[in-house]
């Protein structure tokens, strides 16, 4: 047996402990990033093996933590693909402002650079109270990160970036105050969203959703994880609603025939059809 094969057995175990114990289902997870994650956690954490570890992790909610911490990818960008987010503007918004409310799901939210530019656009696309963000991710930790909206300001540059090119109308500095080397989002953006901890992996599905964004999420997943998923955001979609994935994802042709259609080729924003009578 090669190292690899062993090492996956140890991963399988080690998975199917931390489901029993926390509740944290990283068993469809794709193989080869949770063995790159998990042997980079190794590699700090002073234990020899996975197995080694095992005990120690399922006893210790601290040490635990940072597990969680290694195997999940937390990195994201304010109007990251600024392109996207034109497309919102441009192609989805016009639905959007044709319904008294809308409600918004961003699934695997991170550290909320997502779910605040999307506040943003829709406060400059003249929505204001008119919408509510429910953003969540399986990760408490970045869940409180988000709530703060505290970011590095040396982030803001790219991000200010990243406004424009998405067709951002006022001046990005309007939403943030620089104190020390942080950047501090103006509390107004926060009024609409809500930040909850959810797993994609084992939580129930949300309902009446007219917008869904999971982008940069599914790549972690194997098929059978990735078909629960799109299964809860069919379910929780209301007819005529828009789900938006990452650049690297797509859905799959049973999906999109069934379902969905895709907007615009390539821009990964599909429109929920409406049941046939
Ligand atoms: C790379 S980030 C993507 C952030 C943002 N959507 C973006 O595109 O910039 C992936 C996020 O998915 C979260 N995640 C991973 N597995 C999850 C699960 N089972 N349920 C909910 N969120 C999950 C991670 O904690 C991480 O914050």
């Amino acid at each position: 047996m090669t190292s690899d094969e062993l090492t996956d057995i140890e991963i399988k175990l080690l998975m199917e402990g931390v489901f029993q114990v926390y509740g944290h289902d990283f068993r469809d997870y794709s193989e080869a990033s949770l063995r790159r994650r998990l042997t980079n956690w190794l590699s700090g954490s002073g234990f020899a093996t996975l197995s080694l570890a095992q005990s120690h992790l399922l006893r210790d909610r601290a040490l635990f933590d940072t597990l969680l911490r290694g195997i999940t990818v937390n990195v994201s960008e304010m109007f990251r693909d600024p392109a996207f987010f034109k497309a919102i503007r441009e192609q989805v918004v016009p639905y959007l402002k044709t319904y008294p409310f809308i409600k918004i799901w961003h699934a695997g939210c991170a550290s909320g650079e997502e779910a605040y530019s999307m506040a943003i656009l829709l406060l400059e696309e003249g929505l204001r109270g008119r919408f509510r963000i429910y953003a969540t991710d399986i990760n408490e930790e970045v869940i409180r990160k988000a709530h703060e909206g505290i970011y590095p300001l040396q982030e803001m540059q790219n991000f200010t970036r990243n406004y424009q090119h998405a067709g951002g109308t006022g001046s990005f500095s309007d939403y943030y105050t620089a104190r020390y080397d942080h950047a501090i989002l103006t509390p107004m953006l926060r009024e609409n969203i809500v930040f909850a901890a959810h797993s994609l992996a084992v939580d129930a599905d949300f309902g009446e959703m007219n917008l869904i964004l999971c982008r940069n999420v599914m790549i972690y997943f194997k098929k059978q994880l990735k078909e629960r998923v799109l299964g809860l955001f069919d379910s929780s979609l209301s007819p005529g609603g828009f789900l938006c994935l990452g650049t690297k994802e797509s859905l799959d042709h049973r999906h999109i025939s069934n379902h969905f259609e895709e907007i615009k080729p390539r821009t990964q924003i599909y429109r929920k059809r409406y049941a046939k009578k």
